[in-house]
Formats: structure tokens, C-alpha cells, sequence
């Protein structure tokens, strides 16, 4: 085969606390990790020319400003020689997860770019390999490969799989034109609450604490929506609500539509809604939209998945 096609799933976060900073500027966390149904199309094809191309359906991703660029020049430095035998590579990326979104959007764009290079090229790479490569790359992309539900540690990159929980719905809501620095999200959380980091002996502790026995690790073991809904957690909301009244106001409207549960997502500023049903989710998406009445606001519908990235 000289040509594949991928979809790329987006996550929220059902759980985000920051415990601690780190040597390297970033900062220790513990995140339950969830993928959703909402998917990029990445197509990675063989070319005659001997060059890494990267197309997308949105001009402002040019190549220079996305991550499936910078995937497939980490691979071609990686495996020169099955760059060279290939010849070069034509990548299409088409988007249908907002961008800047706290969603992973970029992330598992270049996730799509990993599993399918290794396609291509034949190269045998197993998970774990493809998610030490993506480590490089962001936080996110190591959970991308492998999608589902996952807690995350370290800088996000280590994961220990969750059971999968099973049709819950959810609801997106972001405005388009609006966008949160992520680095931004998390200085500001250090300068505002950076005496609050625990010990690294603390943060042990507290992580075996919310793996063994935190609610919503239960919750998410029993499949119960209003469990997971009512343990969802943002440190991260924080600082991006203050600094953002629409996207309090938003999580407020999605509260008042009587949904199982909100909150933002990473960094924001989406935020999404747990839902019962599908068709739940279509009313409160509904009355959403009619409450904030701003075209800027775009939602959509979609569900838990318990797929990383796969042949589309
Ligand atoms: O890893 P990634 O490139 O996605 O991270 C984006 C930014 O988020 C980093 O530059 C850093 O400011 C912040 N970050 C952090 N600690 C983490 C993950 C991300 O401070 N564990």
C-alpha cells in the first residue's frame, strides 16, 4: 500500500489537577484522559518528489504552524533510509476538531502522522515506540496513539490505561474566534497558586490515592455518567474562567440545560457537557445555542470512543 487514510480522535479531560512544577518548566499533573468521536482525517500517501509535504483544508495551518509538519520531519529524521527508499510524502490533513481548543487537535494530528508513517514505511514500530516519539512532540500525542481512557502523570506523557466507559454523549461548545494561550493557562496557575504544589512524596501519595480509590476512577470502572459527571475536575478553570466571563458564562448555560455535568477542557476554552443520550445532547446543544444566541459560538455532538488513531 503506498497510501493511508486515519481518523484522528479529539479528548477531553474529565480530570485535571496540577501537583506540581518540574525542572523543565513544565509542570507535574494527573489527568484522566478521555477520547471522543470527533475526528480529524489525516491521509499519508507516498510521493514521486523527495520531500515532506503537508497539506490542510484551513490556510491558517500552513506548515510551519502544525505539529503533522513537525511529525513527519521527526520521522524522516528518524528513519532516513525509509524516507529515502519511499521516496517523499504527501500528508493531507482535513479538520474537524476546532483548533486551540484544549481538545488535542494538533496532538493527535501528528499522532495520525506517527501510525501512519510506520504504515507506510513498514516499519514495525510497536505503541509504546510510536508513543516515545510522540513524547517529543507534546504532552498529548503519547495518549493520542493509543485514544480511550487513560489517567496521565509526569507531563501527561505517562499513561496507565482506564476501562473504557460506554455511551455517554457529550456536547462542545466553543466560540471560534476565541483562543487561550496554554502556556499562559499554566504560568499564571503557578503565579496565582504555586504554593499550593505538594512534595514529590505527596504527589505519590495522592496519585496512588486517586487511582485506588478516588471516585471518579470508581465511577469511570462502574460505567456511571452522573458518577463521572459529578467528580469531574479543572485546576486549569481557575485562572482561564476569571480571565474569560464567556466561557464561565457558557459552562454556566450548559449547568442551567440540566446536563449531567460540565467543565472545561485543558486549557480551554471549550467546554463540554456530559449527556444521557444522544438526544439529550441534540436539546441542550439546542437551547444552548438559543440562551447565548452569538453565531461565534459553535457546538457540536458527539460521544465517548474507546479508539486512539485508526484506519478510517
Ligand atoms: O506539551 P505541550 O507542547 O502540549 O505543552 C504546551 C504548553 O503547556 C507547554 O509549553 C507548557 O507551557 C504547558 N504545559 C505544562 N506542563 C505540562 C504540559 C504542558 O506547563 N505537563
Amino acid at each position: 500500500m503506498n497510501r493511508y487514510t486515519l481518523l484522528a480522535p479529539a479528548k477531553i479531560n474529565l480530570y485535571l489537577e496540577i501537583v506540581g512544577d518540574r525542572p523543565d518548566g513544565f509542570h507535574e499533573l494527573v489527568m484522566i484522559l478521555q477520547s471522543i468521536d470527533l475526528c480529524d482525517r489525516i491521509t499519508v500517501q507516498s510521493s514521486s518528489l523527495p520531500l515532506t509535504r503537508v497539506r490542510c483544508n484551513l490556510p491558517q495551518l500552513d506548515e510551519k504552524h502544525n505539529l503533522a509538519y513537525k511529525a513527519a520531519q521527526l520521522m524522516e529524521k528518524r528513519f532516513p533510509h525509509a524516507f529515502n527508499n519511499w521516496g517523499g510524502v504527501d500528508i493531507t490533513v482535513e479538520k474537524h476538531i476546532p483548533l486551540a481548543a484544549g481538545l488535542a487537535g494538533g496532538s493527535t494530528d501528528a499522532a495520525a502522522v506517527l501510525v501512519g508513517l510506520n504504515l507506510l514505511w513498514q516499519l514495525g514500530l510497536t505503541q509504546p515506540e510510536l508513543q516515545d516519539l510522540g513524547a517529543e512532540l507534546g504532552s498529548d500525542v503519547p495518549f493520542c496513539v493509543a485514544g480511550g481512557t487513560a489517567l496521565a502523570t509526569g507531563r501527561g506523557e505517562q499513561l496507565d490505561p482506564l476501562h473504557n466507559p460506554q455511551g455517554w454523549w457529550v456536547v462542545l461548545g466553543k466560540y471560534q474566534s476565541l483562543e487561550v494561550s496554554t502556556p499562559w493557562a499554566y504560568q499564571t496557575y503557578r503565579q496565582q497558586f504555586g504554593e499550593t504544589y505538594l512534595t514529590q512524596a505527596e504527589q505519590f501519595h495522592h496519585r496512588a490515592a486517586i487511582v485506588e480509590s478516588g471516585a471518579l476512577v470508581q465511577a469511570i470502572a462502574h460505567n456511571d455518567g452522573r458518577g463521572i459527571a459529578q467528580h469531574l475536575h479543572n485546576d486549569l478553570e481557575k485562572v482561564v474562567l476569571p480571565q474569560y466571563p464567556a466561557v464561565a458564562h457558557l459552562r454556566a448555560a450548559f449547568a442551567q440545560a440540566g446536563v449531567l455535568g460540565t467543565m472545561m477542557s485543558g486549557s480551554g476554552p471549550t467546554v463540554f457537557a456530559l449527556c444521557e443520550s444522544q438526544s439529550q445532547a441534540e436539546q441542550v446543544k439546542e437551547t444552548v445555542a438559543q440562551q447565548i444566541g452569538n453565531p461565534d459560538l459553535g457546538l457540536w455532538v458527539t460521544q465517548f470512543s474507546s479508539q486512539g488513531i485508526h484506519l478510517a
